[in-house]
């Protein structure tokens, strides 16, 4: 089986072709990031406008890279929220015409389901059931998986996701959007133990995480100590430390909690490398193991939108003609 996948939830467009048996076929993905940095945040009518442009090329381009025809595509997928409504609807509204004029079964898939899955496309794939750590630009989610669509959330912030904290956070230190790379990269010229943020929300029982408080302390630390060069890197350190610590210890109550050995992280912020360096080294530890996508799976892309697409077309799911998007869709 073949499936087309599609996504454009936020800034990404991202096209792929994935086969059951031969893996993925072709990778297409142009990203936004340019356009909005201006702006300092995504611009939502920006992102749908630049969607429209690039997407049937990329997908023209994607069945050119699979060197297949329109006719070997047994299925399409396209993400169908939660995300920007207009960037959304470009890819239903495309996505669900060409499974029409193909004559082929179409499928809504959420976006957060194709980063818990995209592990599964690495050559040592996860085995069910396991505990996921999603952390991206919009969420920050930690799930039981016990298979397709067996889905328990566990913990999630009740504020700002992580990727968010890191954005709004290299903002405040001078950084262009979105500034969670640049952040980390800064990191690490920074002095371990000059600034000791907060852990917040450890120190009670419960899985949820709260990061908007690490924004502020990050703001105050540069009213009081100035923003000189130095002082951003260790600001910078200081913050990192805060939040993979965080993420660290609330991964551990969860696995103690569920008895599981298996930790996936997935979603923007796991391409960060202090938590993966952080996290790998605590599985060592309590003799689990850990799993992530290649970078680029990790922040959106085509490729687990066709994953997770297949896996449910495979269920007997599939789409009536209505065009439904879901910007809010809890997992
Ligand atoms: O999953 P993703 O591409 O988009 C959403 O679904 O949100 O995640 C993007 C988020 C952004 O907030 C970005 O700053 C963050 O992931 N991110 C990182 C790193 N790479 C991407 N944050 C920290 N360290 C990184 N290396
Ligand atoms: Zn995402």
């Amino acid at each position: 089986m073949r499936v087309l996948g599609i996504e454009t939830s936020c800034d990404e467009t991202g096209i792929a072709i994935f086969d059951d048996r031969l893996g993925i076929l072709s990778h297409q993905l142009y990203s936004q990031v340019k356009l909005h940095a201006d702006y300092g945040g995504v611009v939502p009518e920006l992102a749908s406008r630049d969607h429209v442009r690039k997407i049937l090329p990329l997908i023209q381009a994607a069945l050119a890279e699979a060197g297949c025809g329109s006719d070997e595509i047994d299925g399409v997928a396209y993400t169908a929220g939660p995300g920007l409504v207009g960037a959304l609807l470009v890819g239903a509204t495309v996505g669900r015409s060409l499974a029409l004029a193909w004559n082929k079964p179409a499928v809504a898939v959420h976006h957060m389901e194709g980063h818990l899955l995209a592990p599964m496309l690495e050559e040592t794939a996860p085995e069910f059931p396991f505990l996921a750590l999603l952390v991206s630009g919009g969420h920050t989610l930690l799930v039981r998986v016990d298979g397709i669509g067996r889905y328990q959330i566990l913990g999630e912030s009740v504020d700002d996701a992580a990727g968010e904290a890191f954005d709004k956070t290299a903002k405040l230190l001078g950084l262009d959007y979105p500034g969670g790379v640049q952040l980390a990269r800064l990191a690490e010229s920074g002095t371990p133990g000059r600034f000791v943020f907060p852990r917040p929300m450890t120190d009670r029982p419960g899985l949820d995480f709260s990061f908007s408080g690490l924004k502020t302390f990050a703001a105050n630390t540069i009213h009081q100590q100035g923003d000189d060069a130095q002082t951003r890197a260790d600001i910078a350190h200081a913050f990192q430390s805060a939040v993979v610590d965080t993420l660290a210890i609330k991964c551990k109550r969860a696995l103690k909690q569920t008895g599981l050995n298996r930790l996936v992280m997935a979603g923007g912020v796991s391409a960060n490398r202090q938590l993966r360096a952080q996290l790998a080294e605590m599985m060592a530890e309590l003799r689990g193991q850990v799993f992530y996508p290649r970078p680029e799976y990790c922040t959106d892309n085509g490729a687990m939108i066709a994953y997770a697409g297949l896996q449910r077309l495979k269920a007997g799911q599939t789409v009536g003609l209505e065009l439904v998007v879901k910007p809010r869709w809890s997992l």
